[in-house]
């Protein structure tokens, strides 16, 4: 029912990224993706090449201190703080007496039942959003494309809280960041849920496997595999969660992405006309020919991969309904900040999302022509900052610094690599 958790960035057996340590330190081992056929401990030392083969969309895996040393990247008090704002979401699971209730938030912090009470579970969605150190964390699953990426969930969960047994319909890396989770898994085909109930919980949950993950620890688990994960004492887990659009939903965007293109094209002028309609005596019945000339209409609909891939990259890119840019209250105007970037470079906002095609690059769910910009947009896309040295060498390509000084007022980039 909920969706994804998230853990905590650094080197292995660094705890969380620390202001003391070297930059180069930082930006080597925290925010570098892992290389897609070197080994790596975050994947139970298979490399990303042999995970995506073998486990994605697959089967579940078990992974032994994945990131080793690892402590939250939130403390128990700043997620209740995430989960008092209202641009943030947030749902409070508790299961009492056999009964299951779920409350949206936000909820202050008198709100939330007491930390010694059993039994209840804080979900926060979208921390990545919200906190670096969790958007910093996510860089670390880059070995699956930015499109899939959905978010990173944290939850907190008193001694015996949990969800309730249920199945996801996308894949999740659930990373226990503090405490133990006891995680009962099962590949069953009966997907039927508890009726009448506030959140998708299992009629049936037959596990056939369980185990205890420790702070390090992850768990992967394609679409539909049931789960159940208990805190055993009191517990965070993060979930790195990717987005699987259903094909209805994809359709239905779609079309409303062409008739928008139509519209501002100005093809739709076409608009249904009937000169040969008789006078009728059954008014409510629609008329036949009225079908058959809207059938003729839509049947004139066409499209072409171009459409497809336009359409994708501003579907996938676009913010969620909830983000706000935090634009800069005193911008830099050009010069200065062409000076700043140049001493520390430039990184997205943790909010921006930049993907591009082989003919446009999408920002923030708008389209712009990847020609001309190619070398410095697929950079900053893929590395999402740029250092200071990068920044001199790639600004005197055409309006480079212009653009992404315009990006710097709206709150789409920030000057200084590292967040
Ligand atoms: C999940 O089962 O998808 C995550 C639940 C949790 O973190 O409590
Ligand atoms: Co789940």
């Amino acid at each position: 029912m909920p969706k994804r958790p998230h853990a905590q960035p650094g080197s292995p057996g660094s705890a969380r990224i620390s202001s003391h340590q070297p930059l180069q330190n930082r930006a080597a081992h925290a925010l570098a993706p892992p290389a897609p056929d070197l080994p790596t401990p975050l994947l139970g030392n298979l490399s990303p090449a042999q995970f995506m083969r073998r486990y994605w969309q697959k089967k579940p895996l078990l992974i032994r201190g994945a990131m080793p040393g690892l402590a939250s990247p939130l403390t128990r008090d700043e997620l209740f703080a995430l989960a008092d704002r209202d641009d943030v979401e947030s749902r409070l699971i508790t299961h009492a007496r056999k009964k299951w209730a779920l409350e949206h938030g936000p909820f202050a912090p008198d709100e939330l039942p007491s930390v010694k009470r059993r039994a209840w579970t804080l979900l926060v969605q979208g921390v990545d959003l919200h906190d670096e150190r969790a958007r910093t964390l996510l860089e670390r699953f880059r070995f699956v494309p930015d499109a899939r990426l959905d978010d990173l969930m944290m939850s907190y969960a008193t001694d015996g809280g949990g969800v309730g047994p249920h199945f996801d319909s996308y894949d999740v890396f659930l990373l226990q960041v503090h405490g133990k989770r006891l995680w009962r898994i099962g590949a069953q085909r009966d997907l039927t849920l508890e009726p009448g109930l506030p959140l998708k919980v299992l009629q049936r949950f037959e596990p056939d496997t369980e185990w205890l993950l420790e702070p390090g620890d992850m768990l992967y688990l394609p679409p539909h595999i049931a789960h159940d994960g208990i805190a055993q004492g009191e517990c965070m887990t993060c979930s790195i969660g990717f987005r699987a659009p259903t094909a209805t939903e994809l359709t239905a965007q779609f079309l409303y992405h062409l008739a928008e293109r139509q519209e501002d094209a100005n093809v739709s002028s076409a608009r249904y006309r009937d000169p040969q309609q008789p006078a009728v005596t059954q008014p409510a019945e629609v008329p036949a020919a009225l079908v058959e000339k809207v059938g003729a209409i839509l049947a004139k609909v066409r499209w072409n991969d171009a459409d497809v891939a336009s359409f994708l990259g501003a579907y996938l890119s676009e913010p969620k309904p909830s983000v706000v840019f935090d634009a800069p209250k005193r911008p830099l105007d050009e010069m200065r900040f062409i000076q700043q970037a140049a001493r520390a470079g430039i990184r997205l906002d943790r909010k921006t999302v930049l993907l591009y095609d082989r003919r446009a690059y999408y920002l923030n769910g708008e389209e712009n022509a990847l020609s001309g910009a190619k070398t410095w947009v697929t950079e900053l896309a893929n590395q999402r900052r740029l250092s200071a040295k990068r920044f001199v060498t790639l600004s005197s390509l055409p309006s480079m610094t212009a653009r992404v000084h315009e990006w710097y007022c709206a709150g789409w980039i920030q000057v200084g690599e590292l967040g």
